[in-house]
């Protein structure tokens, strides 16, 4: 069959990379692809907002699958529009259906889901400009830290987790007033959880489920967890803390009632769930979902998958899953995110990159790079991602690390201490 991947960073070179191995795939397709995908998969130049277009050009190339890497496209519908249009009765969309890309696409969608289904989170009180009073008086009445939230899709940018009384009301008054758009004319507030984060990803047809591995991202620029929010700057899989007791509560207190929760609700959910949790004392709570895989987390998860993804997709498209344990790879997965200089903030594109021919063990998946002139320059903040295995943490991340110092490009940065609080 042939299948078409929408996205263009590490993630959806990733899935490229573990497709292109399958059977199952004749032709492989990606939208729009970055300076990497190529060695994969067929650039399709279209702009994938266009579901028409998108359905057009499927129909063409014979595409039945179409894989969606982030969540914009989910949000906006793209699942619903290919379910209900006959022309595109062929073409199966791996990804939830608006309502339940809702879990990821509003805050509190999945905060009254969690409560309805008693699954374990942070309590919280949801915000408009009707009851602001009842928000400034429960910052009054309570201790810091301050959890906000947008309640809509703000970029990843859309947390705030603020120390100060004061500041804390100003900044629930600024967020009503439009700091991200209308994403927070809603907000959230969070009792604030103090634990360590991890992530769990699951593949479902809205019926029954198969769990992937799991893993931990570094979203701050800084080593050591400091400095900025960024879309994640490595990870790391497995998670050791990750233990046969806390899997246990995972599954029981949160994947099962999950998956309750859509099937009570009449859900159409054929895709990925990702679960990002974080472990209190000995007890798991959900921070967020999310309705896709997870960018830096797929480039350390999918290696280690031994299963054929695409025999899972087919499954979950024909809403035939096979509940069972997949196959992993007994070894670490670990994931070095080279960025441009700069990053997060203002950075420049256009960088010439040098890149060994020979990559040892390690896989590298672009992520902001593009061709110009048959020469691969940096396209992006996060510009290629490094995943080396390895016995123990350190010796994979040190395989990734010796990679990345053989990369060249101006401004190149990346976290070398990704995993190093893993390692006991
Ligand atoms: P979210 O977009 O909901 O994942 O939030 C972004 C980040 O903010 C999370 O990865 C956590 O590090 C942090 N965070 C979110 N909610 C809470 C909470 N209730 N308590 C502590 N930290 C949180
Ligand atoms: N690495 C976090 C995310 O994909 O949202």
């Amino acid at each position: 069959m042939n299948v078409l991947i929408i996205g263009g960073g590490g993630r959806e070179a990733t899935f490229c990379w573990k497709l292109s191995q399958s059977p199952l795939v004749n032709h492989l397709f990606i939208a729009p692809g970055n300076g990497g995908t190529s060695l994969y998969a067929k650039t399709l130049d279209v702009d994938v907002k266009d579901f028409e277009k998108v359905g057009t050009l499927c129909r063409q190339l014979r595409i039945s699958y179409i894989i969606v890497g982030p969540e914009a496209p989910l949000v906006d519908g793209i699942y619903d529009f290919f379910i209900s249009h006959q022309e595109y009765s062929e073409i199966h969309v791996i990804g939830p259906s608006q309502e339940g890309a809702q879990l990821e696409g509003s805050k509190a969608y999945a905060k009254k889901f969690m409560a309805d289904y008693n699954i374990p989170t942070a309590a919280y009180l949801e915000i408009t400009s009707d009851n602001l009073q009842s928000g400034l008086d429960h910052i009054e009445n309570n201790e810091g830290p301050y959890v906000l939230k947008a309640d809509g899709l703000a970029a990843g940018k859309g947390v705030l987790i603020i120390q100060e009384r004061e500041e804390a009301k100003q900044e629930l008054k600024s967020m009503l007033d439009g700091k991200f758009g209308t994403a927070s004319s809603k907000v959230v507030i969070e009792a604030f959880l103090d634990g360590i984060e991890f992530s769990v990803f699951v593949l479902t047809d809205g019926q029954e489920y198969v769990i992937l591995p799991e893993a931990k991202d570094y979203k701050r620029i800084g080593e050591g967890d400091t400095g900025l929010n960024t879309g994640g700057m490595g990870a790391v899989s497995p998670v050791p803390f990750y233990d046969d007791t806390l899997k246990e509560k995972v599954e029981n207190q949160i994947i099962i009632p999950t998956i309750k929760g859509i099937k009570d609700r009449g859900i159409d959910y054929k895709g990925f769930i990702f679960l990002g949790l974080i472990r209190v004392g000995q007890d798991p709570y959900v921070i967020e979902y999310n309705c896709r895989m997870g960018d830096p987390e797929t480039e350390a998860v999918l290696p280690r998958l031994n299963d054929d993804l695409m025999e899972l997709c087919v499954e979950v498209a024909e809403s035939k899953l096979q509940p069972r344990n997949l196959s992993f790879k007994n070894a670490y997965a670990t994931t070095v995110m080279l960025v441009s200089g700069g990053y997060p903030g203002s950075y420049e594109k256009g960088k010439e990159m040098s890149i060994p021919k020979s990559q040892g063990e390690s896989i590298l998946f672009h992520a902001g790079t593009t061709i110009k002139d048959d020469q691969v320059v940096t396209n992006g903040g996060r510009v290629i991602a490094i995943t080396s295995f390895g016995q123990s943490i350190e010796s994979a991340v040190n395989k990734s690390k010796d990679l990345a110092e053989q990369i060249q490009f101006e401004g190149k940065y990346y976290r070398r201490d990704i995993g190093y609080d893993l390692i006991s």
